[in-house]
């Protein structure tokens, strides 16, 4: 519990009113987009500026209270649920956007800005910033840099560490540093930035961030192709690729997913297919016409079924829709929705596809496939009931089985959504003892005292549902 002293101090520094304690605050920041896992934070602060963070992390080390830092809290791996004696700190208030400088093509954000503000802000001026996370109307830019998000355009574009060229930080112990800058090239000492970039909130909190833009695409072409068979989707994608034919989005649906889809947003997509791929190439007007044609004749030669290009981009925006609501659709059939984010090598697609079939069967538990397949990246979407313990006793099964398989095909536990505290346990068996033990003394360094975002990441963890407790004879979910 924090004392009413510390309390105090809190409301002196950034005033009464942004101070929240009472009930439905604390229940409506213990959780973010992870599912199973919960807990109320003992206060929501809420900062206008980097003065008042300093003077929140110096008091924390004084007075030795945790502080989780949060956007909008859409993250999926739980990097942003309270943990013991711990205040939220809530940036969204810091939402302006400071600048864009066309001759350098960079923007300068504040952390909180949504990410979906800066797409629309920077495309207005005919200029280009390519992450777009799923959430993107809701995730702000300090939330993608904490977990390197990644998103639709990671194929022909890269994720967020590729587009972040300076960032002011707010240290665990309230010093402040600046990393990076708008020259394009700058290798003055160890590459701080990228240290921060994708630490998850366990390293530092970002208050500013320098983007790099690029012109916006002329023009786009949306595609979507339908085939009776996965492995021929699979093998479609790959064989895209080795045409050279690298396209702004490339997403798979598997059948359980259309299902969902259609049922949920009714544009027409034929129910009896086993996959759709969704494909957008983008660039000069003559190039895109030409890529569009070579994605017909490659999905024609893997037996698509059907193969349909989008006549305008309303149309196209309605096609890209059925990708952009899977999460949404799916999370309708069962009461609990678990979302993963295995990645492998794009050549693997196929044989993780597989894993991932294999995996279903052997469990019995349902899961729904989607995913970046461009990328390599699958959100393999376990349609679970989190009441059910016998059952998610399997889905967890079910987990160990598909990490195992990524990481035995070259690839990740995680492309986009981060360790947090849903894949801790995992983590040693990605990087191997030496590397945790690296990333743990790293941590020590830059916080000493472990005020920023304990238990993350880096710490070992458990299974979650081993965490379940019983109370008043019923067992309830952790962190309650
Ligand atoms: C997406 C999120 C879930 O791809 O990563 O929609
Ligand atoms: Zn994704």
């Amino acid at each position: 519990m924090l004392n009413s002293e510390v309390l105090n101090e809190l409301k002196t520094i950034v005033g009464a009113e942004d101070v929240l304690t009472a009930p439905e605050h604390l229940l409506t920041h213990a959780y973010d987009g992870t599912p199973l896992l919960r807990r109320k934070p003992e206060a929501v602060v809420i900062p206008d500026n980097t003065e008042e963070i300093v003077a929140i992390m110096k008091l924390a080390n004084e007075a030795d209270f945790k502080v989780v830092p949060r956007g909008s809290g859409t993250g999926l791996s739980g990097g942003s649920i309270p943990t013991e004696n711990s205040i939220v700190l809530l940036l969204t208030r810091l939402n302006r956007l400071l600048e864009v400088d066309a001759a350098n093509l960079t923007a300068l954000a504040q952390a909180g800005v949504i990410t979906g503000h800066l797409h629309a802000a920077v495309e207005a001026q005919g200029l280009f910033y390519p992450p777009d996370p799923g959430s993107k109307d809701i995730s702000t830019l300090g939330g993608n840099v904490a977990e390197n998000s990644g998103g639709l355009r990671g194929l022909k574009y890269g994720v967020t560490k590729d587009y972040v060229l300076g960032l002011e930080v707010i240290l665990p112990t309230g010093e402040v540093l600046w990393t990076g800058g708008k020259s394009v090239k700058d290798v003055a000492g160890y590459d701080l930035k990228h240290l921060f970039i994708g630490s998850e909130g366990t390293l530092g909190i970002f208050t500013q961030i320098l983007v790099k833009l690029i012109p916006k695409p002329e023009t786009k072409r949306t595609m979507l192709a339908y085939f009776d068979s996965v492995t021929d989707a699979g093998e479609a994608v790959s064989a895209l690729i080795a045409a050279h034919v690298i396209p702004a989005t490339l997403e798979f649906l598997d059948h359980t997913t259309i299902r969902c889809v259609e049922d949920f947003a009714h544009i027409g997509l034929p129910t009896d297919i086993a996959a759709l791929l969704l494909i957008e190439v983008d660039g000069r007007k003559a190039l895109v016409e030409e890529d569009a044609q070579r994605v017909m004749e490659v999905c024609r030669q893997h037996r698509a079924r059907e193969f349909k290009i989008a006549a305008t981009e309303e149309e196209g925006t309605q096609m890209a829709e059925a990708r952009r609501v899977a999460l949404a659709a799916l999370a309708r059939v069962r009461p609990t929705t678990i979302l993963e984010d295995a990645t492998v090598p794009r050549s693997e697609v196929p044989r993780m596809l597989a894993v991932i079939e294999e995996t279903a069967r052997k469990y019995q538990v349902q899961i729904g496939t989607f995913g970046h397949a461009g990328d390599g990246n699958l959100h393999p979407t376990f349609l679970t009931d989190e009441r059910d313990e016998e059952e998610i006793a399997r889905v967890h099964k079910a987990f160990d089985d598909i990490f195992a398989g990524a990481i035995a095909l070259g690839g990740t536990i995680t492309g986009e959504h981060g360790v947090g505290l849903a894949k801790r346990r995992f983590l040693p068996q990605q990087t191997g003892e030496v590397g945790i033990r690296l990333m743990q003394q790293l941590k020590g360094v830059l916080d000493p005292k472990n005020v920023l975002n304990p238990g993350k990441v880096i710490e070992p963890g458990t299974r979650l549902d081993e965490l379940w407790e019983v109370r008043g004879g019923a067992k309830v979910l952790p962190f309650v």
